[in-house]
């Protein structure tokens, strides 16, 4: 690299009062120059000036002037209607299905992607496995193609498309499985200042489950599905193994209402559950996250007793797939995070923090919602379809989504009539798991079942 390359680099990152970036530059090799040139290179300034605006104006207030958003309960003949209407979609090929696996687990402590973590209470069997076999048995049951595409990040691309390889892509044709990144963003400290990892390397992370919308775009994936003539996107997070993929009855209640995004809401656990509740904002939809809604927002209660702020999304969305190409060309706004990021101090040694010294910055797809004219909040039944995995014990980890599982797995036997031993609590006392394949539901269950079926030790064996 040469003086001029230098002088240049130099000169950009002065302009944006970045130039300790380049401190270490003369004890650099070769190599880390040209990686810390890239990063400069590739550096987006322009959002990079918004994450400055964002951290000086942190102080505001975000969630005033909001009401609870109005939800979906459909009536049982509803019900019916919507899912004619959505298992006809799907026949006719025009539902894709997205998925978002960008993310990096920090909280959960698995090492790799979120999705090869092995999760099924008997055979092991892994998210993504679980998620494609879902996929794999509507392709069967509705005799059509069901694209599938998946969000990575750079750090996670290479291991996740090997993972898919090894496996065979879980029994679904790789020519229907698209796999795009999403962009990284920098982290700045309270200075508003770049964050160096190493001597020659910038911090960068994911930058948000947001960044579909860039990513969708930049990476042709808007095109595929115009290609392949879907009009319906149904959207879920990588961490829920209880998801039913393509819900025929979510997919028709959104086409017959022309709605342009679609929410999944369940009513929240206790007042300060993670999770991001559907409000109107100055007569728009909108979601409120967790961790910016106020305490009194959270705990506020109408006079009947009920949570004013009830309703949590779970991330499972439907888009109309023109609304996801216009919101692929506008901004979303930018939300920060005070985090502990491993730095390399002026001395030139990483240094670990105790506590959170730096903001990374990302974007929320639903952020998307204020844009759509029309938006179905539909409640769901919470016990069957949601138990995401987001830490490594306690609530929201994989020994409770495995028991989710497994009481659901019961719920569908005993419906289909096979009587699940179970606790005094109701609790089955049996480990259980049903490949997809075998069955997505009860229905299907029902149609199976054989009085050859055993339990043996605490399995049963069908
Ligand atoms: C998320 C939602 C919250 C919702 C809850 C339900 C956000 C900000 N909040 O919370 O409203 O109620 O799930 O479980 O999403 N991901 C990427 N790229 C990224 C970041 C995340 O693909 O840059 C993916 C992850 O792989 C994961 C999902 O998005 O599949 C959720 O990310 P996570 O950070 O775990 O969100 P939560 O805080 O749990």
């Amino acid at each position: 690299m040469c003086g001029a390359d230098v002088n240049r680099l130099r000169e950009i990152t002065a302009r944006h009062g970045q130039e300790h970036v380049l401190r270490f530059w003369d004890e650099l090799s070769e190599n880390q120059r040209r990686t810390l040139a890239e990063q400069i290179a590739s550096m987006d300034w322009t959002a990079l000036e918004k994450m400055k605006s964002v951290l000086k104006n942190k102080a505001a207030a975000p969630t005033d002037a909001i009401a609870p958003a109005p939800v979906e309960n459909p009536s049982e003949s509803e019900t019916t209607t919507a899912r004619n209407e959505g298992e006809t979609a799907i026949r006719k090929g025009q539902v894709g299905v997205i998925l978002v696996a960008g993310g990096q687990g920090s909280r959960l402590g698995f090492e790799g992607p979120k999705g090869c973590l092995p999760l099924a209470p008997i055979t092991g069997a892994t998210l993504f496995s679980i998620h494609c076999r879902k996929i794999l048995a509507l392709e069967r049951k509705y005799g059509s193609k069901i694209p599938f595409y998946i969000m990575t990040s750079p750090s996670n691309d290479a291991t996740t498309k090997t993972f898919f390889d090894q496996n065979s892509f879980f029994g679904l044709d790789p020519s229907r499985v698209m796999f795009f990144m999403q962009g990284m963003w920098p982290a700045l400290d309270e200075h508003g200042r770049l964050i160096l990892e190493d001597k020659g390397r910038l911090f960068m992370g994911p930058d948000g489950h947001g960044g579909i919308l860039a990513a969708l775009r930049k990476n042709g994936m808007l095109e595929d599905m115009t290609r392949r003539c879907l009009t319906t996107l149904f959207y879920f997070q990588v961490d829920n193994p209880l998801v039913e993929i393509a819900d025929p009855v979510f997919i028709g209640l959104h086409r017959l209402k022309g709605a342009d995004m679609s929410v999944k809401v369940c009513a929240k656990r206790d007042p300060d559950e993670g999770l991001g509740v559907v409000v109107l904002r100055n007569g728009r939809h909108a979601i409120v996250e967790y961790t910016e809604l106020t305490k009194e927002q959270k705990h506020e209660r109408l006079p009947d007793g009920r949570l004013k702020f009830l309703y949590g999304s779970v991330a499972i969305h439907v888009f109309s797939l023109d609304f996801l190409r216009a919101e692929s060309e506008r901004e979303l706004p930018v939300h920060v995070a005070h985090k502990k990021v491993p730095f390399c101090n002026a001395d030139g040694k990483i240094v670990k923090p105790d506590k959170p010294n730096a903001f990374k910055f990302e974007k929320f797809i639903f952020d998307a919602l204020p844009d759509a004219k029309v938006v179905v909040n539909y409640v769901f039944k919470r016990e069957d379809e949601f138990s995401p995995v987001k830490n490594s014990s306690g609530a929201d980890s994989p020994a409770t989504a495995q028991a989710d599982m497994i009481a659901k797995f019961a719920r569908w036997l005993n419906a289909a009539g096979w009587k699940v031993p179970s606790d005094a609590n109701g609790k089955p006392k049996v480990k259980i798991e049903i490949d997809p394949c075998f069955a997505l539901g009860p229905e299907d269950l029902k149609r199976k079942l054989s009085p050859s079926w055993k339990i043996d030790g605490d399995v049963l064996l069908a």
